[in-house]
């Protein structure tokens, strides 16, 4: 690195199935000019291909099941703490499949920002390639938001859209938001780190 060149941002990536996207992430941050590095991966269970990735990237994994916790606000402040270990400047939700609670929103005001399969405010949830199928539209999409204590209602980053074709079923909708989604995280990413950002009621401006 140049001698007085910033320190890239340090991200927490947090998955819990396959880590498509958190590849997408530490791919790009191979390159210095990125501006940003995965500096930790945490997941919600054990045995899932976005740790392997993490580990075959050498970077460093905790897990936090809410079964290994007495109530949910245990297993909340634990994420928090581990989470905050790594002085994250922005933590990324990239198929996380749990919704955090308080202490954690409150830890990462601002900080945390998730990746969704539709096009919000439409089909929020866990299946919004299904639900955009279901109702028959005719593009579909993916989102990238700041987190608030809603589910999937948080100000908005950045969209891209995709179409669904006549003949698509769950599964191929469902990868070709994948590919495009993982575009746009990368490229929201890198611009959020390098630019930097500012959250006005529901308004989100990189300058
Ligand atoms: C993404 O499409 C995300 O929107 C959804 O789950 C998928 C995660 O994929 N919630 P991966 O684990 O990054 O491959």
């Amino acid at each position: 690195m140049r001698e007085g060149a910033p320190q890239p941002a340090r991200l927490v990536v947090l998955v819990s199935g396959s880590g498509s996207n958190l590849q997408a992430l530490l791919d790009a941050s191979a390159d210095p000019e990125y501006g940003a590095r995965v500096v930790a991966v945490g997941a919600d269970r054990d045995g899932i291909a976005g740790l392997d990735r993490a580990a075959a990237a050498g970077v460093p994994t905790f897990v936090d099941s809410v079964r290994g916790y007495e109530t949910r606000e245990a297993w909340d402040a634990a994420l928090t703490r581990h989470v905050a270990e790594h002085k994250p400047d922005l933590v990324i939700s990239a198929g996380f499949l749990k919704l955090v609670g308080a202490a954690f929103l409150e830890a990462f005001a601002d900080r945390y920002i998730n990746t969704h399969n539709s096009l919000l405010p439409a089909f929020p949830g866990m299946h919004g390639p299904r639900d955009a199928l279901a109702y028959g539209v005719r593009v579909t999409g993916a989102t990238l938001f700041f987190v608030d204590a809603g589910v999937d209602t948080g100000p908005i980053i950045a969209q891209v859209a995709v179409p669904v074709l006549p003949d698509d079923t769950e599964e191929t909708l469902t990868e070709r938001i994948k590919e495009a989604e993982r575009r746009q995280l990368v490229e929201s990413v890198g611009r959020l780190v390098r630019e930097g950002w500012t959250i006005n009621g529901r308004k989100v401006s990189i300058p």
